[in-house]
Formats: structure tokens, C-alpha cells, sequence
């Protein structure tokens, strides 16, 4: 399969097969593919929930709606923004930068300056949107390597995202839930597996100059 016919066999799973279940290997690829995701400053300002746990799949199906691509899902994986990007924060991540590049401290002084006076400038709630952002461009990447890997995937943004904060303990951990993907493998009996993609004509789409 080339990769726009994995593209196309990508759909957002709406009934997954509950017997079937997402091995570790495939858990410890896509924790990888994730956090190789591109982000802004590569700051990496979120973390991704992973749950298994039938209980707080539950939890999380009445949540979001009733949707039972929840609960039939074998992992839900859950996109959450940090709200305490703060200088503690931006210290760590120039810290971890001179370690893995083998660079002296001194010479990222003014990439650091830089950064702290880019998050300054934000108000709070520009912050979390900005967080926010960097949570889709991981989904976006999360469905094209699941599209890769063979896996399921339906990318969910339609819930209650202070209840997923409660039920996951977010709030404590600094952090609140933005978008939301179900993992698994499709039910035979999902209908939306054999419908054709709704999509407009590339014409439509692009502009090339
Ligand atoms: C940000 C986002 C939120 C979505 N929320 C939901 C959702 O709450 N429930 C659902 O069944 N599908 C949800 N979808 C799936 C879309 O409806 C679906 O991707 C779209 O109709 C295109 O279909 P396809 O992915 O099968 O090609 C969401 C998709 C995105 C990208």
C-alpha cells in the first residue's frame, strides 16, 4: 500500500472490536512517534493520558457524550495542554537542549531570552491556546502513523473537557484536556468502515502560484 492508500484506509473508527487489543510494542511506537511530533520551540507544552483501564474508559465514554467509541476502544489517548509554562519550565527544556546537543549553557542565553519574552507576552489564555495548537499538530500526527501501523484511530473533540479533568486528576497535575483519540482495531459491524471519503476537489483545495 502506498501512502495514500493507507491514508484512505484511515477513517474515523465510530465501533471498535472490544476483543481486540493495541499490543505494548504498538503503544511504545506511538509514544515515540508522538513526542518526535514537531512543536513550537520544540517546548513540547502538553503530555498524552493513555488509558486502558476499562473503569475510566467508562468514565470517560459518559463524558464525551455517550460516544461508545470510548468505551470500545482499546486505548484512549488523551491531549493535554500544560498551564504552568512558566520559567522552571523554559529553563528545563534549554537545559535538556545544551545535554543532548553537548552545547555550554552560556551559548543558549540569548535563545532563552528569547523564549521567555515569546511566552511573556501571552496572556493566559493566549497560552493555553498555544499549548492547544501544539496538542492537534500531535493528533494529526498520531492518525497518519496510526494510518502507517495498521491501527484504528478516531480523533474526538466532542466532550465535557472539565469532566476528563476530573477523571484523570489533570487540574493537579497542571495540565487540561484538549483533544482526544480512541485506538483500537474496527468492528466488523462499523458501517462508516465501507463508506467513501467526503472530500472536496483538490481543485478546490490548493492554490499554486
Ligand atoms: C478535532 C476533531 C474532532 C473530532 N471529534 C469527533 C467526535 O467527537 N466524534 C466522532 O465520532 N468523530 C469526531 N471526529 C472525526 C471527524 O468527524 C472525521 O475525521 C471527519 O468526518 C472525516 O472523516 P474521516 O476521518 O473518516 O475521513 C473529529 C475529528 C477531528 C479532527
Amino acid at each position: 500500500m502506498d501512502i495514500i492508500e493507507k491514508l484512505k484506509w484511515r477513517y474515523a473508527t465510530k465501533l471498535f472490536d472490544s476483543n481486540k487489543k493495541i499490543s505494548q510494542k504498538q503503544i511504545d511506537t506511538i509514544k515515540e512517534a508522538v513526542n518526535l511530533t514537531a512543536t513550537s520551540y520544540g517546548m513540547q507544552p502538553f503530555k498524552m493520558i493513555i488509558v486502558s483501564n476499562q473503569e475510566i474508559k467508562e468514565k470517560l465514554t459518559e463524558a464525551a457524550f455517550g460516544q461508545i467509541n470510548v468505551s470500545t476502544a482499546s486505548h484512549v489517548l488523551i491531549f493535554a495542554a500544560k498551564t504552568n509554562i512558566d520559567n522552571d519550565y523554559i529553563d528545563s527544556h534549554v537545559e535538556n537542549l545544551a545535554q543532548i546537543r553537548n552545547v555550554e549553557l552560556n551559548s543558549l542565553v540569548s535563545y532563552k531570552a528569547n523564549i521567555q519574552n515569546f511566552i511573556k507576552k501571552k496572556s493566559l489564555e493566549q497560552l493555553l491556546k498555544w499549548a492547544s495548537d501544539q496538542c492537534y499538530i500531535a493528533l494529526g500526527n498520531l492518525l497518519t502513523v496510526c494510518a502507517i501501523e495498521k491501527i484504528d484511530a478516531c480523533p474526538m473533540g466532542g466532550f465535557d473537557a472539565e469532566k476528563f479533568d476530573e477523571i484523570l486528576y489533570l487540574k493537579e497535575k497542571n495540565l487540561h484536556s484538549v483533544v482526544f483519540a480512541n485506538l483500537g482495531y474496527r468492528s466488523e459491524d462499523d458501517k462508516y468502515a465501507k463508506l467513501n471519503k467526503v472530500r472536496r476537489p483538490l481543485n478546490e483545495m490548493f492554490i499554486e502560484l
